[in-house]
């Protein structure tokens, strides 16, 4: 079965979604790695209780980022890995990393990107008066936030909505459409091409699939 690894930073919902869509047989594959650059994230814990190995690479170890990544990648090679989830891990990846695993390597980010890359996406969408938010899973490339959109959903900004109502909201959908992004990978229907991402040879358009 191929091999997922997946990088978080703090609660792990995400990753827990994950270890759920496998247990249910919605995804064909072993997490075989969770590994965490902070080694006080509730995840690693959670991912424990599950039987998954963890690992914890502090970036406050290193002297560089280049040297970080090195050792992430180091780490998952050793774990032979085939798919890389990168959930809720806040790190600014260099092409150290990227490089070894493009085209194997996905991120979620909480908009509809190209709107809103980097932090406090939520607040932004408010503050900006958008009708709507949501979330983005994508490629990962070496242009922060702007690798190739595969799948997004959408929720409504209400009236009254703060950034946590709205990420209550959000979190929810990034659960279901996460996992299953990771499957059409791991089903072989999803690729990373020259020209941005294709499901079974469809081209995906910049605004996801809705
Ligand atoms: C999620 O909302 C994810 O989209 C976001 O962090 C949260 C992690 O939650 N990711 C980013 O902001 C990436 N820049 P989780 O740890 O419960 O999965």
């Amino acid at each position: 079965r191929p091999r997922i690894a997946i990088l978080i930073s703090g609660r792990g919902s995400n990753m827990q979604a994950f270890i759920e869509a496998c247990a249910a047989g919605h995804l064909a594959a072993d997490i075989t790695l969770v590994l965490s650059n902070n080694p006080d994230a509730a995840g690693l814990q959670r991912a424990a209780e599950a039987g998954i190995a963890t690992a914890v690479i502090n970036h406050r170890d290193y002297a560089s980022r280049e040297e970080f990544d090195a050792a992430l990648v180091r780490q998952l090679e050793e774990a032979a890995t085939d798919l890389v989830i990168l959930a809720g891990f806040m790190r600014i990846l260099t092409s150290v990393f990227i490089s070894a695993f493009q085209g194997r390597l996905l991120n979620i980010h909480p908009s509809l990107l190209p709107k809103y890359p980097g932090l406090n996406t939520h607040q932004r969408a408010i503050d900006a008066g958008d009708s709507e938010a949501g979330v983005t899973v994508h490629f990962v490339t070496e242009e922060l936030d702007g690798g190739p959109p595969i799948i997004q959903a959408r929720v409504p900004v209400e009236a009254g909505d703060t950034a946590d109502s709205l990420a209550q909201r959000v979190i929810l959908l990034e659960h279901k459409i996460y996992p299953l992004a990771a499957n059409w990978f791991i089903q072989g229907r999803l690729t990373l091409t020259e020209e941005g991402a294709y499901l079974d040879g469809e081209n995906i358009p910049e605004t996801g699939i809705p």
